[in-house]
This record gives structure tokens, sequence and C-alpha cells, in this order.
């Protein structure tokens, strides 16, 4: 069975590690800040030296190829994303798209005659410095014109964002591909939560995608003086911010089991001790597997809103940002996945995955999977974010296995 060359995935891993480093061990490779361009030119640079084909797509998608031999063969996408959070850590995003690349390295050094393109993408944008799934979006052609008018980043941040690394708002649509000249997708991840170490099982094979919801909200009452203003004549936007906050955990407790929601910031305006706060800027998210209980979570939740700014007598905006559909993950590759693990000698076990991927994106237009690999702790989006060596190798190991029983049953197909 062909396996990867483990010293050259971990020379990639820790050149890529380099690049953003932070004094905690993590990095910060926010979306078209210089160390997000610089890992995207190494990645171009390593598929060059390896004597890949290269691209970037309208969306600003980078590519490595393999292509297959035969004519109008279809592509087998294996992605990720290069960009990470804020201050992130080293495996998120980061360990799919190198075992992308080094799939191809070992395909291509095969000399397999491969039915299908394979193609090694790492996504624009997949953590949500701009948008969020921006690259597999565009792709997918799922990237409408609301969604860029409200980006999660803001407006300014998405029009500079583009322009830094060199793309046209106008064009980011082209970057879609006819989904019939897709043969799948295939993404290789960290699992980013503590299940498959607390089972002590080497992979995870995904079943679906928690789908997500999020909005700006903005609390506004009146600010006045902290010393004068009686306490029963205040209309303090800071108290119904905080009122909220608590109430959501509250409701999304008792009432939506598997859900989770948060608010993730409140930042109130003008942020002095002796003013009354007149402003508070919320963001809130929640997530869920099903998509009735996220209309359900909106409804309820923006209900609670209303109901706490109106307890505090203040207005109260509503801005949506993102919506990232629930999906289930290809029964099909599911089931190669799972078969290729045990025929590494590897245990496997399925599981939801209750963070967003690309995949999500891809799901809707072509057949998709996603193979998880232990985080020590279950810690992610965090410097200390961190996945053992061997386990990362196992990974890649599956990824490579799964994209030669694709090809293989591909092949079949041909002839
Ligand atoms: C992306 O990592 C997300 O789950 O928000
Ligand atoms: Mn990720
Ligand atoms: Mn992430």
């Amino acid at each position: 069975m062909l396996q990867v060359d483990v010293d050259r995935l971990r020379a990639d891993f820790e050149a890529l590690a380099s690049i953003g480093a932070t004094p905690d061990g993590g990095v910060d490779r926010t979306t078209s800040n210089d160390a997000h361009l610089a890992a995207r030119n190494w990645f171009l640079g390593r598929a060059k030296e390896a004597g890949l084909d290269t691209s970037i797509d309208p969306a600003g998608n980078h590519s490595a190829l393999l292509l297959s031999g035969s004519e109008h063969a279809r592509t087998l996408l294996l992605g990720s994303h290069l960009d990470s959070v804020p201050n992130g850590g080293n495996y998120d995003g980061a360990l799919g798209v190198l075992a992308a690349l080094e799939t191809l390295r070992v395909a291509s050094e095969a000399g397999i005659e491969l039915p299908i393109t394979l193609e090694a993408i790492d996504f624009t944008d997949e953590e949500g410095t701009l948008v969020g799934l921006l690259g597999s979006w565009a792709l997918a052609g799922m990237l409408t014109d609301e969604v860029l008018a409200s980006p999660r980043g803001g407006v300014e941040g998405l029009r500079d964002g583009l322009a830094r690394a060199g793309l046209e708002p106008a064009r980011l649509i082209e970057a879609r591909r006819d989904p019939s000249s897709l043969a799948g997708y295939l993404e290789l991840h960290i699992e980013q939560g503590p299940v498959l170490e607390r089972e002590q099982v080497d992979i995870g094979v995904v079943t679906g995608i928690v789908g997500s919801r999020s909005f700006r909200l903005r609390f506004r009452g009146t600010r006045s003086h902290a010393g004068t203003t009686p306490m029963d004549a205040r209309r303090d936007a800071a108290v119904g911010a905080s009122r909220f906050a608590a109430g959501v955990r509250e409701v999304v407790v008792r009432d939506f089991p598997g859900c989770v929601a948060t608010v993730g910031d409140i930042r109130v305006e003008p942020g002095a001790f002796n003013v009354v706060p007149g402003q508070a800027f919320v963001k809130l998210e929640f997530r869920s597997q099903e998509e009735e209980q996220l209309d359900r979570l909106e409804d309820t939740l923006l209900s609670l809103a209303r109901l706490e700014a109106e307890r505090e007598g203040l207005w109260l905006d509503v801005d949506p940002v993102g919506r990232w559909t629930a999906v289930v993950l290809d029964p099909g590759l599911r089931s190669t996945i799972a078969a290729v693990t045990a025929a590494l000698g590897l245990s496997s076990l399925e599981l939801p995955s209750g963070a967003g991927h690309d995949a999500q994106a891809l799901a809707t237009v072509t057949r998709s999977a996603m193979i998880f690999v232990p985080s020590a702790g279950g810690l992610s989006h965090d410097p200390g974010e961190h996945t053992a060596w061997r386990d990362c190798v196992n990974g890649a190991n599956v990824l490579l296995a799964t994209v030669l029983e694709v090809a293989r049953a591909a092949n079949e197909l041909l002839v």
C-alpha cells in the first residue's frame, strides 16, 4: 500500500508553521495578512518543486494539480485552508492542505494512471476574517450579492482584504465550477473537539457538519452622566446586552439540547467609567445539525433580544451576517474512508462536526467527505492546538488511501 513520505510531510509542516509564527507557538494568518499571502505563495512553490501544475482562481483559491491523462476527466478536490483565526494554531486547515499536496506528490511519483484529475486546494478565507467559506462558496456557486453586502469582517474589511490579495470583487463568482466537472471533495482536518482522544480512536469519519447563523445586534439606549442619571431613569445599552447574553445561555441549555449559541463579543460605547453606555454592539452565533432547529433558534433568540431591549427601553437593530447550511456527508465516501482506515490497521468511529468547514459548501454540489484526527484536549482556535504527529501521519495516509480507492473505482467505471 502506498504511504505518505513522513519526513517530507513533517518538513512541510514545520516550514508552514514558521510562516506567521507567534511567540506562543501558534500562527497568525488571518486572510490576506502578510503571513497568509506568504503561506499561499509557499504552497504553490512547493507544488511547483514537485513538478505539479498550479493555478489561482478568481476567488483566490490556490491549487496544485496532478492532471489525468484521460480527456474530459473529472476533478477530485482535496482541500482545506491556510488562513487562521487571529492568533490561531498550527493544525486547523494547514494539515488538510499539506496532506492533500503530499497525496498528489505520492501519486505523481508512483506514476499511477489517473482516470480523474487530483487537485489540492487551499480555499480563501475559510475562517471568516472577511466572509467565511469565501473561496469554497465561490467555487460551489453559492456566493451571493447578499452575502457580500453584509460580510462578517465588514464591508471595508472585505474590500481591503480582496485588494491585498489582488482579487476583484465583481469577479469572485467566476470561480464557480460546473458540478459535473467534479468527482468529489475530500478534506482531512483535526477534530477540534475531545471525542476521538477520549474514545482513543485513530480516525473520525464525519457524518455531517453543523449549520450556523450569525447576526450583529445593536442595542441603542441613551448615553448619559453616570453620576447624575438616577438608576430608575436609565436606558443602559450594556444592561440590555448583558441580560440578553445571559438569557441566550439559559434558553439554549433549557430548550435546545444538542445546539450551541454564543455571544462572542459585546462592545459598549463610549466605554468609560463615568458614562452610562448609549450603545452596545453584540455578535451572536448559533449552530445545529438541523435546519429546522436553526429556524427555531433564530426566532427564539431574536425575540429574546427584542424582549430584553424593550425591558430596558432600548432600540434594537438586527443585521444578519452569515448563514452556513447544515449538511450530511456522502455515505459512499464515508464507507470508503472507514474501509481504508481498517485496511491500514487503524480504528475509526463516525461523528458529526460542530465546527464549520469548506466541505459544507462543497457538499451542496458534489459528493463530499471529511476525515478527522484527534485534537489533544479537544483544544482548537488557540495557539495551544496540538495533534500528535503520529495522528497527523495516520490522517494523511487515510486521505491518500481514500483517493487511490476513489481513483480505482472511477477507473472501473471507465472500463
Ligand atoms: C470555523 O472554523 C468555524 O467553525 O467557525
Ligand atoms: Mn478549519
Ligand atoms: Mn477553524
